[in-house]
């Protein structure tokens, strides 16, 4: 078997993260860390070294791979920036934008007359944009996109904007996926090109991004 990323260190995000709001709630969003499992799986299979920062998901750790779990946004941005360096960083995790500004002690009682409860939230800090302005910045920092509608241009903003080098975009939704299913299609854009990976299994999309990935890291 060639491993094309035979003595590449590959970091990898994948899950969503929890942000408490009291001891029993938290927000959370619907990413399985199918997508992310795989691509770590794909890098691994082919020679790397391979750590995977998973948020809470219900997944076997791909064989050979290093597995660091977390919680929230905050414990994501610290798992994955004290697991700098790395020759490639592939954020494929569903970070939440904003966390609750303060977790109540106890749980939230309804108060009598009151219909409304209103939650303050402060940004997170964005973990993809800080690894890709880090001083030990990883040669190709790969973005996801999580889109509704107006795929590429949101996702262009992203690549530009966060400083990336390659950004997945895939359209999510009730209707079209992305999150939870097995299948999956990426739209992968870069500076100068783009290409489509799928629709195929997660397994196959992941495999296909890896190998692009590899063909486009520096010597
Ligand atoms: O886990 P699955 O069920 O298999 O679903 C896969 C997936 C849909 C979650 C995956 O393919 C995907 O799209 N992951 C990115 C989801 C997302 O948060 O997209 P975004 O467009 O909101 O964020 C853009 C990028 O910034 C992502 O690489 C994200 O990891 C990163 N980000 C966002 C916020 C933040 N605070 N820190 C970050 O690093």
């Amino acid at each position: 078997m060639s491993a094309p990323l035979s003595g590449r260190r590959v970091l990898v995000s994948a899950g969503p993260t929890y942000e408490d709001i009291d001891p029993v709630r938290f927000l959370g969003n619907r990413s399985s860390g199918k997508m992310g499992f795989a691509i770590a799986a794909a890098a691994r299979a082919r020679g790397a070294e391979v750590v995977l920062v998973a948020g809470p998901v219900h997944l076997d750790t791909p064989d050979g791979v290093r597995r660091i779990d977390v919680r929230s946004a905050a414990q994501m941005h610290a798992a994955v920036v004290g697991a700098l360096p790395a020759d490639v960083y592939i954020g494929a995790a569903a970070v939440a934008d904003f966390t609750p500004r303060q977790v109540s002690a106890h749980k939230i009682k309804k108060t009598a007359g009151s219909e409304t409860l209103v939650l303050e939230l402060v940004r997170t800090t964005d973990v993809l944009a800080e690894v890709a302005a880090h001083r030990q910045r990883p040669a190709l920092v790969v973005g996801f996109a999580a889109e509704t509608h107006d795929v590429e241009r949101y996702a262009r903003g992203k690549l530009a904007s966060k400083r990336l080098d390659l950004i997945a975009a895939n359209l999510v939704g009730a209707a079209e996926g992305g999150f939870e299913r097995d299948d999956n299609t990426l739209h992968v854009y870069w500076d100068s090109g783009e290409c489509r990976l799928g629709p195929a299994s997660k397994h196959e999309v992941a495999a296909a991004l890896v190998d692009l990935v590899a063909r486009r890291l520096p010597a």
